[in-house]
C-alpha cells in the first residue's frame, strides 16, 4: 500500500522542520531532507554515517526547478537527456547553483541531479516545491534499501520518517554521469545503460573504471569505494563455470552456505538457494532484497553466482559492478 495524502502532509511537515523522510524511487529508497538548508542535510550525513566526502544527490520534480534552484549551468545535453530519461534513473553532474550548500556537494563546485520516477516523490517534491537530497536510505556501505521495510530496519521513526511505496522497480541505483565539462562520462554504471545514453548523445560515452579512482583522480564518485553495498556475512562471487566446485564443497560442509543462482539450482542441506531470474532487469530487482533475506539467516557464507550472459554489456555492467563491490572473489573455499 502506498504511501497517501495523509502521510505526504506527515512528511511535509518533517522536511519544513528540517527533519528526514525516505521516499520510494524506482531504484531504491532515499533518504530524502531539504537541498537548501545546510542543517537538514548535516542530518541526513549522521544518520547515515556517510564519509564528509561523499556528495549527495539532488532530487527535483522535472528540469524546470533543476534549472531554477539545483545547477548553474544546463547544457544541450542535459535537456536532451532530461527529455530522455526523466523521471527516470539518470543522474547528471553539473555546475551547482549558489543556492545548494556546500554540505550537499562536499564543497565541491558540482552537482548530481535526477528526477525520480515513482509518483509518491515526485507528489512529495511538487507540494513541497524545493529539491530534496536523497542518497540510499541505509547505513554508509550497508545494502541499498529496496522495501520501505528495510529503511524501518535501520532508522527509528523519529529519526526517519518512512513512506511507503511499495518494491521499487529497479532494485539498484541510477547510473551517474559527469557533464561538468570535457568528455562525457559514467561514474558510476546504473539502471540507465552506456548503449541508452549513447544513443540520445549520439556520442561515445566514457565507462567508469574499475576501482576507486577515474585515471588518477581522487574520488571522482565517491560512492564507487571498493566496498560497498556490503551484507554483513562473507559474500563471494563466482560464475556459473564454478558450481560444480562450489557444490562439491557444499557436500563436504556443515555451516550453511546461501547460494543467490539463476536457473534450476540444487543444494544438500543445511544450505540454501534462492532463486534469482536470469535477465539482467529481473537480476537486479532482486538482487538487494535478496542479499537481505541471505544475510537475516546469520549464514557462514553468501555465494552469488553471476550468468554467463552478455558480460560487462547493457544493464549487466551495472549488476556487475554492484555484485562485485558487494562481495570479494571465491577463492574455492566454503
Ligand atoms: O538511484 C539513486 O541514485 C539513489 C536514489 C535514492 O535516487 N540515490 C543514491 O544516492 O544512490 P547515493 O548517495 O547512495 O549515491 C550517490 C552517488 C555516489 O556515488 C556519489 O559519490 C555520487 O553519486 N555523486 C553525488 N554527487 C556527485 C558529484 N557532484 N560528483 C560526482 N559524484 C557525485
Ligand atoms: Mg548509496
Amino acid at each position: 500500500m502506498s504511501a497517501g495524502p495523509e502521510e505526504i502532509a506527515r512528511a511535509l511537515e518533517r522536511l519544513s522542520g528540517g527533519g528526514v523522510v525516505a521516499f520510494p524511487t524506482e531504484t531504491v529508497y532515499g533518504l530524502g531532507a531539504d537541498a537548501l538548508s545546510g542543517a537538514a542535510v548535516r542530518r541526513v550525513f549522521e544518520l547515515k554515517g556517510r564519509p564528509s566526502n561523499n556528495p549527495l544527490i539532488v532530487h527535483v520534480s522535472g528540469a524546470e526547478m533543476a534549472r531554477e534552484m539545483v545547477v548553474a549551468a544546463w547544457p544541450a545535453e542535459a535537456e536532451e537527456l532530461a527529455r530522455a530519461f526523466w523521471p527516470g534513473p539518470l543522474t547528471l553532474v553539473l555546475p551547482k547553483a549558489g543556492g545548494i550548500p556546500d554540505e550537499v556537494t562536499c564543497g565541491g563546485p558540482t552537482v548530481g541531479v535526477r528526477c525520480p520516477d515513482h509518483a509518491v516523490t515526485l507528489t512529495l517534491l511538487d507540494v513541497f516545491g524545493r529539491p530534496l537530497v536523497g542518497p540510499s536510505a541505509n547505513p554508509s556501505g550497508g545494502v541499498s534499501p529496496t522495501r520501505a521495510e528495510h529503511v524501518a530496519a535501520s532508522f527509528s521513526e523519529e529519526q526517519v520518517l518512512v513512506l511507503d511505496g511499495g518494491a521499487c522497480r529497479g532494485g539498484i541505483e541510477s547510473t551517474v554521469l559527469w557533464l561538468a565539462g570535457g568528455p562525457v562520462r559514467i561514474l558510476r554504471p546504473g539502471l540507465a545503460t552506456a548503449e541508452e545514453i549513447e544513443g540520445v548523445l549520439g556520442v561515445q560515452v566514457g565507462r567508469a573504471g574499475g576501482g576507486a579512482r577515474v585515471e588518477g583522480e581522487v574520488l571522482a564518485s565517491p560512492g564507487m569505494l571498493e566496498r560497498h553495498y556490503a551484507p554483513s556475512a562473507r559474500a563471494v562471487r563466482l560464475s556459473e563455470s564454478e558450481m560444480p566446485e562450489l557444490l562439491a564443497r557444499l557436500a563436504e560442509r556443515s555451516a550453511p552456505v546461501v547460494v543467490l543462482a539463476c536457473g534450476e539450482v540444487e543444494v544438500p542441506r543445511p544450505h540454501v538457494v534462492i532463486g534469482m531470474p536470469g535477465d539482467a532487469a529481473g537480476f537486479a530487482a532482486r538482487l538487494y532484497d535478496a542479499l537481505r533475506t541471505a544475510d537475516a539467516g546469520g549464514p557462514s557464507m553468501i555465494a552469488v553466482v553471476l550468468p554467463e550472459a552478455a558480460r560487462g554489456k547493457g544493464l549487466w555492467a551495472a549488476v556487475e559492478d554492484r555484485v562485485r563491490r558487494a562481495t570479494t572473489a571465491w577463492d574455492g573455499e566454503a
